[in-house]
């Protein structure tokens, strides 16, 4: 690797500090465990700036050894981003391998996915924020390490993202982790297969083949952890079936995905944004290597659900009423009049283009004299919402059942790049071969007004 912090030798800390920050390794500093050893949690003395710090000592029983541990240390002395957790240094003393690190607050995501109670007070937005803040550090691994050097995690997974006091997500935990030259025309590693089970990519684990795309496929796992608020080992159930998370994933169709969704944030998630994460979460885990994207892309990605989720009335636009196509989302599923007796009365719907084309629509009515639709037709673009006034009729009393007999039918196709209302036709939507018009038909009904 070409930059440096400098020798390691700088960063040896004495076993006697370490024994006094964590009160000779007692329990009631221990803070977590993984393949490695145990954590725990102490504060440093001045020369240290008495930080609080997180020291993993290793396992005596441990399946990993000095290579995790020399490995980790030689990556770790490298890395300088701000979603990589900070190194403090590193004891070898006696029989002892530890390692000290910035001490994170809010400890790993894993616990927090692991209670329900915990994870709902992290809402969609913060979801977005640990999940950019993850992948930016997962880029910086990928190519964010000059001209010469690529690191490949191997074991990205939510309890290697930790998060500081500002929910800030930091990868830890670089034991098995491999770097290699970036700029070969192939750039994968022949290795022996390493990684915890459910974020393991498929892919390399039937090829023994390490490429970058093995980390895509784990973090896209964490998307769906994140969207879902459980870890990928338990189980959950959908409709009458339950299974783990990543096989439900794979066996729900597009309109199923979004009951997976964390019932604590269903309100909080704008439609556009949901839709945004959840294809990049299944490119991310495609069993086609050519289909994942790069972190670069991801982080693009997110971003953009993130502008989108912080638009102002975006958050009326929630996953739990809507119908689904392969172009446009309708908001609500159903239309609902506030009924006033000698009055117009006024909702509104709402179209998302969840697509990256531009889509021209059209809304029809079966009863226009007592119905306006505004506007009737245009062009959306690519990922955004175009909002529906519909205007109904005064009428002199309650109907039956409070039931309305104006049905609305909305029909949408792609249309070129660049397309404005102008150039839409009523032969737009015509079926013809090979074309592909999207038709929804909407009820309607009364609601009485509070
Ligand atoms: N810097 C830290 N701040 C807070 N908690 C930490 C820190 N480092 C590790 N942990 C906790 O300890 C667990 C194990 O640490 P990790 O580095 O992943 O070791 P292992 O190689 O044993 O999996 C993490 O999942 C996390 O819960
Ligand atoms: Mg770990």
């Amino acid at each position: 690797m070409s930059s440096s912090k400098g020798n390691l030798e700088n960063y040896l800390i004495p076993l006697e500090e370490i024994n006094l920050a964590t009160k000779n390794f007692s329990l009631e500093r221990f803070i977590g465990g993984g393949g490695f050893g145990k954590v725990y949690v102490g504060t440093l003395s001045e020369r240290w700036q008495n930080c609080t710090a997180a020291i993993k000592r290793r396992a005596p029983d441990s399946y990993q050894g000095e290579d995790e541990f020399r490995n980790e240390l030689h990556m770790i002395l490298k890395f300088k981003h701000e979603n990589i957790i900070s190194f403090i240094g590193y004891c070898d003393e006696a029989d002892e391998m530890i390692i000290v690190y910035e001490y994170a607050t809010n400890g790993s995501l894993d616990h927090h996915l692991q209670y329900a109670n915990k994870m709902c007070d992290i809402t969609w937005t913060q979801r977005l924020k640990i999940c950019l803040g993850a992948a930016k550090g997962l880029d910086y691994l990928h190519s964010g390490l000059g001209e010469h050097t690529r690191v490949i995690h191997r074991d990205f997974k939510s309890a290697n993202i930790l998060l500081d006091e500002n929910l800030v997500a930091k990868i830890c935990d670089f034991g098995l982790s491999k770097w290699g030259p970036k700029n070969q025309p192939i750039t994968h590693l022949n290795t022996k297969v390493a990684g915890t089970q459910f974020y393991l990519d498929p892919a390399y684990h039937e090829s023994h083949i390490l490429r970058k795309e093995s980390d895509v496929y784990s973090f896209g796992v964490v998307l769906f952890e994140m969207l879902s608020g459980m870890l990928v080992y338990s189980e959950r159930s959908l409709g009458n079936k339950a299974a783990f998370l990543m096989t439900l994933v794979r066996q729900s169709d597009e309109k199923k995905v979004h009951e997976l969704v964390d019932p604590h944030i269903r309100h909080q998630i704008s439609s556009p944004s949901f839709f945004i994460i959840k294809e990049v979460a299944y490119q991310c885990i495609s069993l086609n290597l050519k289909e994942r994207p790069s972190m670069a892309i991801v982080i693009g990605k997110i971003e953009h659900a993130l502008d989108i989720q912080g638009l102002p009335g975006s958050d009326v636009l929630t996953i739990t009423d809507m119908c689904v196509g392969d172009f446009l989302i309708l908001h609500p599923s159903k239309l609902k009049f506030p009924l006033e007796l000698k009055k117009h009365s006024l909702c509104s719907l709402h179209l998302t283009n969840k697509t990256d084309q531009f889509i021209a629509f059209k809304i029809q009515t079966t009863t226009p004299l007592e119905c306006n639709v505004r506007p009737n037709n245009g062009i959306i673009l690519p990922r955004s919402v175009c909002n529906i006034t519909v205007i109904k009729r005064a009428v002199k009393e309650a109907p039956p059942g409070m039931m309305c007999k104006s049905k609305f039918k909305v029909k949408a196709v792609v249309a070129p790049n660049g397309a404005t209302t102008n150039n839409i036709t009523n032969r737009m939507f015509d079926k013809e071969e090979n074309k592909v018009v999207e038709e929804f038909t909407l009820r309607a009904i009364y609601i009485h007004v509070s």
